[in-house]
């Protein structure tokens, strides 16, 4: 996903801008730029490919420019991966430099409009009318402010924009907007620095301030303002990161994704940390205190979310459906906008998103809000879209999850659904002693997490002994096929292996026509309600000369006999197994794509929240 960085103050910008970019390399891109003041006049340098190919192109002029610039990751949607296409953008008399992350939807007939009054377009891109529109404003109304300038062009846009813009008539001015795709700023001891996350800016202030949908900040040496389009003036008050730099530092790991995977435990803990009552056996869920009566009538729970998150709300399903009693829809984001959404009285919305960002997620949750039930939100990044929409939530404070495949965030959503089972389940006919069962069991779970981290080495021979294949079958029943699901994706997303996840039940049903010797199976077959099935899938696929490596549990000596490869879990309660289940299949992907000597924290064509459709 494109990546916006904004600097204005007293140090040079350059070297700012630089560092930000780098900081949100991890979302993904394939190009990037930069434009900074120089005394009266504007440098922008391009490049295709990573950051450091633009550094590479400034060597020697780190110290040019002024306190003032704007850079961007760019991650195409219009136009081909060119160094014309990549951000800043600029008009035909490159006073106004833009870079921007979305799509604007009416760029086609807006380029037409400008053609007509003979605008000169130098790139493909959807984000170069801006600039000009921009500009058309600015020829046609003598000493416009940008800002004003801005806010006309915008009301002309439709679409997804977060951009920053700066003129070089206006020297101390930096514009930024938002519309669906996140901007904030951080206000540095005098300095600001704008960017589409927090990750950049963490290193300079933890005073941030997140722009809403259709707001538009002006910042000078003197301050900043914020607007809407409709020209409303917004006072807002800055907030506290609650993130800390060296939670988004690698550490002593070789990347992030092998740190947040070793983070899962901690993960666990601190989403759950404080929703506990044991006595009572209880989840005590403070921002859920609000709706507590309507929770309390809940008729179906309708839950949305996209990629992994999607995944664990489908864990979810089966917790609630089975300990809380409450019938529950799930949906991709992507499919949920497009259907006509059938809501009844007491039914209840849940968005699922780490990042709070998901354009496919937010479409369907606006959807929602416009059938006026309630909506709640299980979400990470703090203060994002999602968890400003919803009208309670729950957030999983496992700070920045950085590599693009998500991991820690997986189990800390499944952890809080299940503490969201107890909170429904309570309230229903959950009786006290199974309450207390599932809170001490779900406390427990970090620990044995550890257990399973403790066999990384065994793992990773393995996924070396594995490695060679280029095609897997992940199985799993109940509770456990979302988790095959999982398992699926990740080796998909990280090592560009086809795999395919599925219920085990239904491997007779097609799929095992794929299995001879070269076509291993993945097979989680946890001491659980299912386990003599998945015992006889395993034969199913033993019979036919498929490779089986199994997800089992401790103390299982007769899964030996048939599998080639075991990875052993400790037992937990059959609806908590997945937290533990998934964790050998993320550390097994990932050393899928160590060995094949992939980049295990940006995978190609990926990024980390896709803010658009
Ligand atoms: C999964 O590893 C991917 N990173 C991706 O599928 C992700 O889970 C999905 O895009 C949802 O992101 P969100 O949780 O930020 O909404």
């Amino acid at each position: 996903m494109c990546g916006i960085v904004g600097y204005l103050g007293k140090n040079k910008a350059v070297p700012v801008l630089l560092a930000g970019l780098h900081a949100l390399e991890y979302r993904g891109y394939d190009s990037a730029g930069l434009a900074v003041f120089d005394k009266e006049n504007v440098i922008c340098e391009k490049a295709v490919g990573t950051v450091t190919a633009l550094e590479d192109k400034l060597v020697g002029k780190k110290e040019i420019g002024d306190g003032l610039g704007i850079a961007h990751t760019r991650w195409a949607t219009h136009g081909g991966v060119t160094e014309i296409n990549a951000h800043p953008h600029t008009d035909c008399s490159n006073n106004i430099y833009l870079a921007h992350n979305g799509i604007i939807e009416n760029y086609k007939e807006l380029r037409e409009k400008l053609n007509e009054g003979r605008h000169q377009f130098k790139s493909e891109t959807d984000t170069e009318v801006i600039a000009h529109l921009i500009e058309k404003i600015k020829n046609e109304n003598e000493n416009i402010p940008l800002e004003e300038a801005v806010r006309l062009a915008l009301g002309r846009v439709q679409g997804t924009y977060g951009l920053v813009v700066i003129d070089k008539r206006e020297p101390e001015k930096i514009v930024a907007a938002r519309n669906f795709s996140p901007l904030i700023f951080g206000l540095g001891q005098d300095e600001f620095i704008i960017a589409s996350d927090a990750t950049p800016i963490m290193k300079f202030t933890n005073k941030v301030i997140y722009l809403n949908d259709g707001e538009i900040a002006t910042i000078t040496p003197a301050g900043y303002r914020i607007q809407t389009i409709e020209k409303e003036v917004i006072k807002r008050k800055p907030e506290e990161l609650d993130w800390d730099l060296e939670s988004a530092e690698k550490g002593t790991f070789a990347n992030f994704m092998l740190k947040e995977i070793n983070e899962e435990p901690e993960a666990v803990r601190n989403s759950i940390r404080g929703r506990i009552n044991l006595e009572e056996g209880k989840a005590v869920l403070g921002g859920l205190a609000d709706v507590k009566e309507e929770l309390r009538n809940i008729n179906r729970l309708h839950i949305c979310a996209c990629g992994s998150a999607y995944l664990a709300g489908k864990v979810g399903a089966y917790m609630l459906e089975e300990y809380a009693g409450v019938p529950v829809e799930i949906e991709f984001g992507s499919e949920m906008r497009y259907r006509k959404l059938i809501f009844e009285k007491n039914d209840v919305f849940l968005a699922i998103s780490q990042s709070g960002e998901t354009a496919d997620t937010l479409a369907s949750l606006y959807e929602a809000k416009e059938k006026e039930i309630l909506t709640l939100g299980i979400v990470n990044a703090i203060g994002s879209t999602a968890s400003r929409e919803t009208d309670a939530g729950v957030y999983q404070h496992i700070g920045p999850e950085v590599a693009v495949a998500a991991t820690k965030s997986f189990v800390s959503q499944v952890s809080i659904l299940a503490l969201l089972t107890l909170f429904l389940g309570r309230k229903k006919n959950m009786s006290l002693v199974m309450g207390q069962r599932i809170a001490g069991e779900l406390q427990r779970l970090p620990a044995l997490m550890d257990k399973i981290l403790t066999q990384q080495d065994l793992i990773k021979e393995l996924a070396e002994k594995y490695s060679g294949y280029d095609n897997f079958l992940y199985l799993g029943r109940k509770y456990n096929y979302p988790i095959a699901l999982e398992g699926a994706l990740k080796i998909k997303e990280i090592a560009y292996v086809h795999a395919e996840g599925y219920a085990s039940g239904e491997m007779k049903h097609g799929p095992i026509a794929l299995v001879d010797k070269k076509f291993p199976s993945i097979v989680i077959v946890p001491r659980d309600s299912v386990y003599e099935k998945n015992v006889s899938n395993m034969e199913e696929l033993k019979a036919r000369g498929g490779p089986v490596m199994a997800v089992a549990t401790e103390g299982d000596k007769d899964i030996k006999q048939i599998a080639d490869d075991v990875i052993y879990i400790p037992k937990t309660l059959e609806m908590l197994t997945p937290i533990l289940s998934v964790v050998p299949l993320h550390l097994f992907a990932y050393y899928v794509a160590v060995k094949r000597g992939l980049n295990v924290d940006r995978p190609r064509n990926l990024a980390k929240s896709v803010t658009v459709e």
